[in-house]
């Protein structure tokens, strides 16, 4: 599935997700959060601004006054992945029946991930279903956890165990709001954004090789057409297979091996994004180890990776615990565990059952 992207010079970018009359846009443009489209969606019905404390206090004001909302209409949840969990989701339910939201009703949620896969869930269940808009604020939002309907919340047991596919009514990326964004949130994002390049697009790869100085420098334009490219491609692979029957796997590269880094870190060390880079590396090492795809693509990948500032050095772990966590990903597969792998730059596939020396050789390998 190699695709060359044609980059277009706009600021402002739409992409719509076709999935018949779940259908939706997705707005990418600076000032998005007051945008008309947020009013019409929002018009003559009950609506939640669900956020975190740290966006709320941010941008809240945009969209409670752009809709004429009360206060009372903003529910501001402790920032972090550790609220992502039952007692956030209930409170979220709970303020939405206090307003007498009804099944016309509709949320907003305003945030990076956390928030976006908590109030998605939350609009998922509440009476059986009602819309939701996601306003994401972190670049990992972006370009992937507000596109494509996966919400959910994490168990004491493990991340994510609970969730729904749940697609949302309309998606406004208001690229202006990463300028608050912290400087490693920001890369930890522009690894989900190489990981498209690296799946499915030579030439995105390419071109985010030439643009590593716009990128470091944050360049708005830069930013803008890096977001509508990821979307793309995340809105095609959901278009074609929704519910990860096939090729939406695809979209897990480095995951299977960034989820047991930061699980055998305990989730204290690395950021998603970082440990997703990480993987992304040890995939296409395993890759070449393989005799699947050549050494030297494993090797621009990396330069690319370091050249945004990203990690290539996995933390030092015990095998065996690396083993445990790799097992463990809900990803695998029984009879063994599934990875996705390349061929090189801009061809990823899954492959069931890898060389067990190879895997065990990049486990331990530092780059
Ligand atoms: N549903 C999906 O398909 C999907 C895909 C990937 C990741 N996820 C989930 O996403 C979550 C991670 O999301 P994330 O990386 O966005 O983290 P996050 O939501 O925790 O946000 C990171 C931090 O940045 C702050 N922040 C957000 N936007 C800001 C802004 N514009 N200015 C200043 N600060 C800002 C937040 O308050 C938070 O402290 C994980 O729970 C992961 O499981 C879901």
């Amino acid at each position: 599935m190699n695709r060359r992207t044609a980059i277009s010079q706009t600021p402002s970018e739409r992409v719509s997700v076709s999935l018949g009359q779940r259908s939706y846009e997705i707005l990418i443009e600076p000032d998005a959060l007051r945008a008309r489209e947020l009013r019409e969606a929002c018009a003559g019905r009950g609506c939640l601004l669900v956020t975190d404390q740290t966006v709320g206090a941010l941008y809240a004001e945009r969209i409670l006054a752009g809709l004429d909302l009360p206060s009372s209409h903003c529910l501001s949840l402790p920032p972090g992945e550790q609220h992502k969990h039952l007692g956030s989701f209930e409170t979220i339910v709970t303020r939405m029946a206090e307003l007498g939201l009804r099944r016309d009703g509709c949320l907003i949620a305003l945030g990076g991930g956390v928030v976006g896969d908590l109030a998605g869930f939350a609009a998922a269940a509440y009476m059986r279903g009602v819309d939701f808009v996601q306003c994401p604020t972190t670049l990992l939002a972006m370009v992937d956890s507000s596109v494509g309907g996966k919400t959910g919340l994490n168990l004491p047991s493990g991340k994510n165990l609970v969730g729904a596919f749940w697609q949302p009514q309309l998606v406004l990326a208001d690229i202006e709001v990463l300028s608050t964004l912290s400087d490693r949130e920001y890369r930890a994002g522009l690894a989900e954004v190489i990981k498209y390049a690296a799946i499915g697009d030579a030439g995105f790869f390419d071109w985010l090789e030439q643009q590593v100085e716009q990128i470091n420098a944050r360049d708005t334009q830069t930013i803008a057409q890096m977001v509508a490219i990821s979307c793309r491609h995340k809105a095609a692979i959901v278009a074609r297979d929704e519910r990860e029957a096939g090729e939406r796997a695809l979209l897990n590269f480095g995951h299977t091996f960034g989820h047991a880094l930061e699980a055998g870190t305990d989730y204290r060390t690395l950021l998603h994004g970082e440990a997703v880079a990480i993987g992304m590396l040890q995939a296409a090492r395993l890759s070449s180890a393989m005799g699947m795809a050549p050494q030297q693509d494993a090797e621009r990948l990396s330069q690319l990776l370091r050249a945004v500032k990203l990690p290539v050095d996995p933390p030092r772990l015990p095998l065996q615990r690396l083993h445990h966590h790799l097992a463990l990903d809900k990803k695998a597969v029984a009879g063994g565990l599934k990875f996705i792998l390349w061929r090189g730059i801009g061809q990823a596939e899954i492959v069931r059952g890898v060389d067990q020396r190879a895997l065990d050789a990049v486990l331990q390998s530092q780059q």
